[in-house]
């Protein structure tokens, strides 16, 4: 089946084809990260503004570089949620409209569940459940255990600060532009271990975390000014990094998990990505490094596997700003227990 999908959940406005869930034909990422720079932050109005100037000829140019035309095109999805209302509502609606005015079956799909998605673009076999997700973007830290297509576990996550909210947090702190996470590695790479020691909170007897600690420790050397960026740069990213790894390889092992699956833009993180495929006994996969950060070929790679399990969504469906993970499982499950069993 060849989806057209849209992603409009914060300030990248995308379009992309792809067929039967596992190839991208096309991906086309508009990135507003110029507009708010100014700001050191993303500013929603703006963002939604931007999506509307956006949109339109981001879905023809993800149409031309996939060789086809709405014609060619089986179903529509969308991001639904989480994400900024404003910025969400104009993705979703575009999708609507094209699934509505071509009578083509139209599909949300969760933002996160999208992220997770982007491990089935990669060419070669398919990743094995059940499978531990790490998801691990600007607004989510989560450990999510999944038994099947669309049956999700949130079993950890954050109790305060995502991991790429830090990063950016950080990287602020720092005077790097924004978002912090790329240039914090970047910093990082002329940094080394030093005498500075920054504090991991390991948050005993859960799989969450905790990076508020860590800010502010992190506010605190800077504050004192006896560090220089890329020594404090590369102490943080090693905290960060050692606690994801650290749990998720433990965690992996006992659910015994077949695959480790690597999710949203902190995957693109090359520490992070060494320090998982180092420390998980089991495959460790890790979108490249394109569909790591938000694109729509994610989200026409879960639609691609919901679509085939036979669902759709109402043309009036609203979208939602807060992820839930039990509820994307619960739906699935409703719609297609038998297949969902069987896995
Ligand atoms: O998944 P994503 O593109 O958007 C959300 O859904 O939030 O993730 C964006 C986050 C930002 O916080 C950004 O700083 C972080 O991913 N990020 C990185 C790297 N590349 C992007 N963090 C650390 N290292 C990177 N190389
Ligand atoms: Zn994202």
């Amino acid at each position: 089946m060849r989806v057209l999908a849209i992603e409009s959940s914060c300030d990248e406005t995308a379009a992309a084809v792809v067929v039967d869930g596992r190839v991208a034909r096309s991906s086309v990422v508009a990135s507003q990260v110029d507009l708010h720079a100014r700001y050191g932050g993303i500013v929603p109005e703006v963002a939604s503004r931007q999506h509307l100037r956006n949109i339109i000829p981001v879905v023809r140019e993800a149409l031309a570089n996939a060789g086809c035309t709405l014609d060619d095109i089986e179903a529509v999805a969308g991001t639904r949620g989480p994400g900024l209302a404003g910025s969400l509502l104009v993705g979703y609606n575009a999708a609507k409209a094209i699934a509505f005015g071509r009578e083509l079956p139209f599909l949300g799909v969760n933002h996160l569940e999208g992220h997770i998605y982007a491990n089935w673009l990669v060419e070669g076999a398919e990743p094995r459940f059940p499978a531990l997700c790490l998801v691990v973007s600007g607004g989510h830290t989560d450990l999510v255990f999944m038994r099947g297509h669309g049956l999700y576990e949130r079993l950890g996550g954050t109790r305060d600060d995502a991991a790429g909210e830090a990063f950016d947090k950080v990287g602020r702190l720092l005077g790097l532009p924004f978002p912090g996470g790329p240039h914090v590695a970047k910093a990082a790479e002329t940094g080394g271990p030093s005498s500075l020691e920054l504090p991991r909170a390991w948050m005993h007897g859960s799989f969450d975390f905790s990076f508020s600690g860590l800010k502010t420790a992190a506010l605190h050397v800077v504050q004192a000014g006896q560090y220089d960026v890329p020594t404090i740069a590369w102490e943080f990213q090693e905290a960060v990094v050692d606690v994801l790894a650290g749990k998720t390889s433990r965690l992996a092992r006992e659910l015994g998990a077949a695959e480790v699956l690597v999710a949203g833009g902190v995957a693109a993180n090359t520490r992070l990505r060494e320090e998982l495929q180092r420390r998980c006994a089991v495959p460790v996969r890790i979108p490249p490094k394109e569909f790591c950060t938000d694109n729509a070929a994610m989200i026409g790679a879960a639609a691609g596997h919901r679509l085939a399990l036979g669902e759709r969504s109402p043309i009036d469906e609203d979208i939602f700003t807060t992820n839930q993970w039990a509820r994307v499982g619960e739906r699935e499950q409703a719609i297609s227990p038998r297949k969902a069993a069987a896995v």
